[in-house]
């Protein structure tokens, strides 16, 4: 099926540059950056993402001039511009004259202009001033040559408690329930006399003197996400109305808990995201593995965007080690790898002032001749090469199922323990998995599961009919199912179920609990046989579960303790042919691994690259028919792949078998066959 994307990447390559910020900078740079651009092979820049104070100076006055110098320019030099609309960032004027634009905190403190972001979604003010703005930037660049892409506010995120906010809070809150009775019941408020006689009474979940209701505080933030989508929408569809015909976005930013980008999937046109893995984290090359598989499933399959990352350091940590050109480069392929069509930063020129005047970027403070910017130069080139690799998709049979509202709802105060984390747990599930190359979609509870031999859920904390129907329908249909602790605990009112839990899979599980337990530190050892006919013995720490195996293997028990003796691990196998694991604990990483292995090993799940050997440092994805080997590790790796290639790198043939310098890669392309129908056969 073609994708918005296709015109653009057929056109242009792999998309390449960054946020381009030129009202910081004096017209006679943007010449030298156009430039220096098209030299680095830059071919996309993202321009005016904070300009609004700079378009419009005082109320209704509007200053375009200097960016239709800008984009002649960059036009001049063959760059395509992902233009903005400035919302992200109101000018401070705004806020003096209307004070209800700016948003306000839990405490009833209204935040003021001086950094950004300083809007109030529910503003009635703010989303008119808002609106017209990019209705006046879409009239006159709609079909400007230059623009080639649109990309709405920046980084959606921002909350507020505020009186407008309590307004449209009501309005959801109504559309969603109908009458202030059925509101009550979801909301369960006959606990502590929370019964409301109306829906004017109802607030956000502002400071109150205890915890508050755990179903408001879920609704609002299904409220908010439903907001700030609703900003969104409302400026693409003013886009579109100006004859806008690029693709329009905004970016995401990974498991970003203040949106539910399950449901802002549909509304862009490409998935793009901003990614800022801590590299000093050893294990964050597999934890941004994660987000690009979740960017991916996100677009159902379809190439997505990584719109911003950083060249070098970042500058909002507290401590921010610097990231080598090498690792750049990787972390790069690793995206193209794992289905980005576009690789861009922030920003291109570092900024001399303002807030991240020591962020990295593209051209560094110090200039072209760094060691930052030849390595963007050589990710240029790179990228420029991998046009065989544009559209494709990545094939997975191997699917984790991750969902917003589960995240919010597990992690209400007033649990067993704090300490489980349901991304800690997502990201546990998804490691072993990483360690192994296996290519893994993530899917969210209730798509269809079919197309998967394995399916892992690290922990689904409201599990809805659908959700339970199709986990169990993957099961009886020959899927192997793992699924971890605190899954199926709640209703979607985040009401919890009653009877042994989990209520909704314990019969295709074969097994139930009845209480939930919080470990003491420093874990409870477990026993028991893991994998099949290997004896395997390891730990489980922060939480536990009481189960009663009533038709599964019990794999491994707790060993000491408030559970010992009681099943830690469970496997029941599915009439149909498939199996079904039960984690009930927070297992040690190798433990955990064995769990995985036992079902990928049944579900005849291969890693990657079949046949590869040498990929313990080795990061491998396939995409379409192409090969990525990402050397991760710091030794020179020699990595067997049967077949004949050529390394879209370097342009050199690799045949069975390639050696990759220390953080180094190769993309390996299936060799073709030469004269190949051209008929020229018999003339060589
Ligand atoms: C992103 C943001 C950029 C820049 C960058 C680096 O979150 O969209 O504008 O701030 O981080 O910190």
């Amino acid at each position: 099926m073609p994708h918005i994307m296709d015109r653009l990447t057929a056109e242009l390559g792999l998309l390449y540059g960054g946020d381009y910020n030129p009202e910081q900078w004096d017209p006679s740079v943007w010449r030298e950056d156009a430039r220096l651009m098209r030299e680095a092979g830059v071919n996309l820049v993202t321009v005016g993402v904070f300009s609004w104070a700079r378009y419009e100076p005082e109320p209704g006055v509007r200053d375009f001039a200097w960016l239709d110098e800008v984009l002649d320019v960059l036009q001049a030099h063959g760059i395509a511009v992902d233009l903005a609309t400035p919302t992200a960032s109101p000018p401070p004027w705004l806020g003096i004259d209307h004070p209800e634009t700016l948003p306000v905190d839990r405490d009833g403190v209204r935040l003021v202009a001086g950094s950004r972001n300083q809007f109030a979604p529910s503003s009635r003010v703010y989303r008119e001033a808002a609106l017209a703005i990019t209705c006046d930037l879409a009239a006159r660049y709609a079909r400007h040559p230059a623009v080639r892409m649109w990309h709405v506010g920046n980084e959606y995120g921002q909350v507020d408690f505020g009186d407008e906010a309590a307004r449209e809070f009501r309005a959801w809150l109504h559309d969603r329930y109908g009458s202030i009775d059925a509101l009550n019941e979801a909301w369960g408020t006959a606990f502590w006399s929370q019964r409301y006689r109306d829906f004017e009474d109802v607030l956000p979940p502002r400071r109150a003197p205890y915890l508050v209701n755990p179903t408001q505080a879920l609704d609002f933030r299904r409220f908010t996400s439903d907001e700030l989508l609703a900003c969104y929408r409302e400026q693409h569809a003013a886009l579109r109305e100006a004859g806008v015909t690029a693709p329009i976005t905004t970016n995401f930013m990974g498991f970003f808990p203040g949106a539910d980008y399950w449901r802002w999937a549909d509304a862009v046109d490409v998935v793009a995201d901003d990614q800022y893995p801590d590299h000093a984290d050893p294990r964050s090359p597999a934890d941004a593995a994660l987000v690009q598989d979740l960017m991916r499933g996100l677009g159902g399959g379809a190439p997505w965007l990584l719109l911003e990352q950083a060249a070098g350091a970042t500058s909002w940590r507290e401590h921010n080690l610097p990231k080598s050109p090498e690792r750049m480069r990787l972390d790069s392929l690793q995206a193209v790898a794992r289905g980005a069509d576009g690789v861009c930063f922030f920003q291109w020129r570092a900024s001399t002032a303002g807030a991240e005047r020591f962020h990295s970027a593209m051209l560094p403070h110090a200039g072209p001749d760094t060691a930052v910017h030849r390595g963007v130069r050589r990710l240029g080139t790179d990228l420029a090469r991998l046009h065989p690799v544009i559209g494709s998709r990545v094939a997975a049979r191997t699917a984790l199922l991750f969902d917003w509202e589960s995240w919010w709802a597990a992690e209400e105060p007033g649990r067993i323990t704090e300490r489980l984390r349901t991304l800690d747990q997502v990201r546990a599930y998804y490691r072993p998995l990483w360690d192994r190359g296996v290519a893994v979609d993530v899917v969210r509870p209730g798509a269809a599961l079919d197309a998967y031999d394995v399916v892992v859920v690290p922990q689904t904390y409201l599990l809805d009919d659908d959700a339970a129907t199709s986990l169990r329908a993957a099961a009886e249909g020959g899927a192997c199912v793992v699924v971890g602790p605190m899954t199926g605990v709640a209703d979607r009112n985040a009401h919890v179920l009653p009877g042994r839990f989990p209520v909704r899979l314990a019969d295709v599980l074969g097994v139930s609990g009845e209480e939930w337990v919080a470990l003491p530190d420093g874990g409870v050892p477990v026993t028991g046989a893991l994998v099949t006919g290997t004896p395997g013995k390891g730990s489980a720490h922060t939480h536990a579960e009481l189960l009663r195996a009533d038709d599964a293997e019990v794999l491994s028990r707790f060993a000491d303790g408030h559970l010992a003796g009681a099943p830690a691990v469970t496997r029941r196998d599915v009439p149909g042919g498939g199996a079904a694991w039960y984690v009930g604990a927070v297992l040690d990483e190798p433990l955990l691994a064995a769990v995985l292995d036992d079902a990928l090993t049944r579900a005849g799940v291969p890693a990657a690259v079949p046949g590869a050997v040498g990929l313990d440092d080795v990061e491998a994805v396939v995409r379409g028919d192409v090969v990525f080997l990402l050397n991760r590790g710091g030794e020179t790796a020699r990595v067997a792949v049967p077949g004949t290639w050529t390394d879209l790198l370097t342009g050199d043939d690799v045949i069975d078998v390639v050696d990759l310098p220390p953080h180094d890669a190769a993309v390996l392309h299936p060799a073709q066959p030469r004269n190949q129908g051209t008929g020229d056969d018999e003339v060589h």
